[in-house]
Order: C-alpha cells, then sequence, then structure tokens
C-alpha cells in the first residue's frame, strides 16, 4: 500500500541543455551561446538560471566535440553539471544528453529540455511548469499564444486567416519522463520535422499540454536578440529586487 507514496517520493528532475548549435542566423565570430551579455556568456546565464531553481539531480549540457570554449567557463566544473557531446540536429544533442544520465535517471523521472540559447528563463517559470505538470500522464511545454493575426498563404497571396486562438507559440523547457522522451527521439532519428520534444511525442499519438509561460523567456537567434535579452535581464533583476 505505500508503492504510490514511495514512488511519487524518489521521482527525480533532470534538465536537459542542447548547446552544441552553431548559430548561423545569428552570423557572429562564435556560437550563441557563447556571445557575451550582462557581464557573462549566454550559456553560463542559462545554466546559472537552471541551477537557481534548485530542482534538478542534473543538467546535462550537449556540448560539440570540437567545441574550444566550453573548458573555460566557471560553470563547467559544477558538480551538478554534466558534459555530453553534441550531435548533427538538435535533437539527436538531447538524445545523447539523455544517454549520458542513463545510468542514474528512471524511466519515470521528470526531465526539463530547455535551449542554451533562452539565458532570460525565470526560475518561477520552471516552478510553474513542474508544479501544472506533476500529476499529468504525458507532461507538457511552455507557450505562448499568438497576438499577431495569422494568415495562411501561397504564392504570395493570402488563402485564409488563421484561428488565432488555436496557435500558440513553443518555448522550453519543455517537460517529459525520462523513458517516454528518451524512445519518441530514438523513433525519430533522422526525421528533420522534429523540431522540439514535444512534436517526437506528438508523433507517438501523444498529447502534450501547455503551460503559458514568460513572454521574455525569448530564444536569441538573430543578432538584435542580444540586445533585448539584455533588456529583459535588466527589468527582471528590478522585479525581484522590487
Ligand atoms: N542545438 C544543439 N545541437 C544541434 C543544433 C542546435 O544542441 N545540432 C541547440 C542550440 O545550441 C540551441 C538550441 O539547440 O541552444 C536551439 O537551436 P537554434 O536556436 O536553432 O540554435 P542553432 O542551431 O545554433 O542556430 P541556427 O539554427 O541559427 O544555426
Ligand atoms: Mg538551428
Amino acid at each position: 500500500m505505500t508503492s504510490k507514496l514511495s514512488m511519487t517520493q524518489s521521482i527525480r528532475y533532470w534538465a536537459v541543455v542542447p548547446a552544441a548549435g552553431v548559430g548561423k542566423r545569428m552570423n557572429a565570430d562564435r556560437p550563441k551561446q557563447y556571445l557575451e551579455l550582462a557581464e557573462k556568456t549566454v550559456l553560463e546565464h542559462t545554466l546559472l538560471r537552471l541551477l537557481a531553481a534548485d530542482v534538478f539531480s542534473a543538467i546535462s549540457v550537449a556540448i560539440s566535440t570540437e567545441d574550444p570554449y566550453w573548458s573555460s567557463l566557471a560553470t563547467a566544473t559544477h558538480p551538478k553539471i554534466v558534459r555530453a557531446a553534441g550531435g548533427k540536429e538538435r535533437a539527436d544533442s538531447v538524445l545523447s544528453a539523455l544517454t549520458a544520465i542513463r545510468t542514474e535517471a528512471a524511466d519515470v523521472d521528470w526531465v526539463l529540455v530547455h535551449d542554451a540559447a533562452r539565458p532570460c528563463l525565470m526560475p518561477s517559470d520552471i516552478h510553474r511548469l513542474i508544479d501544472t505538470l506533476n500529476n499529468d500522464e504525458v507532461g507538457g511545454i511552455l507557450a505562448l499564444p499568438s497576438h499577431d493575426t495569422l494568415k495562411n498563404v501561397q504564392n504570395q497571396y493570402i488563402t485564409h486567416t488563421v484561428e488565432r486562438n488555436k496557435i500558440w507559440r513553443a518555448l522550453t523547457p519543455q517537460m517529459f519522463r525520462y523513458g517516454v522522451l528518451k524512445s519518441a527521439l530514438e523513433a525519430s532519428v533522422g526525421n528533420l520535422a522534429i523540431t522540439d520534444e514535444a512534436s517526437a511525442l506528438e508523433r507517438q499519438g501523444l498529447q502534450p499540454k501547455i503551460v503559458e509561460g514568460r513572454p521574455d523567456n525569448i530564444k536569441i537567434t538573430r543578432p538584435e536578440d542580444l540586445a533585448l535579452a539584455e533588456f529583459f535581464m535588466r527589468q527582471q533583476l528590478m522585479e525581484i529586487t522590487g
């Protein structure tokens, strides 16, 4: 009769951070996760936000095998941070980071996958995601409702207006069970349409839940995003300190 309770108590949380991209759209002299803003690299900010949540047994970070920058980061030697090899696509990097913790993680444990390129994640959003999904079968993702009117377009002419209330923008973290996530990604290897974890689960016929996230959790993609992220970090500091 104690089995359910003891199982719930022993469930752990792991973070996975794909950080092995080249940042082509950023057009900089190095991958965008190593560009600096507010005195630290993007990747350090991201890892510090995850550590600040204080819920993860470990944070598995996928780093390219040719990466010359990682070892100089102060966070690289943190006892909770594990380095894994990066892969060809984002999904390959995530799978590699999951494999790196396979001897410790249980299939029922929760994994939160978070882009290295989203350094403005608030620990409060991590907690809200976990609190909302803890008793969920499948898990889910942070997302934002779309505010713009959206058009379906063919050859530069509008065919129709998309029903906006049905459209959400997927953010990270994305939270799923270790076992389900790993097998969904393994089943999707080589499928370029799998651009986030949720889409790998959707392919298995599962329906991840949406949890509304903060709009300042932006992904650094283009040069102008760096200044925007710095602005959001300053705003967040004022929010915290009052
Ligand atoms: N990523 C990864 N392994 C890859 C490709 C991407 O770990 N083979 C990571 C990136 O480092 C980033 C996250 O996945 O943290 C989201 O991807 P994206 O924003 O597309 O980053 P890049 O692929 O680096 O950028 P770009 O597409 O402009 O080249
Ligand atoms: Mg990319």
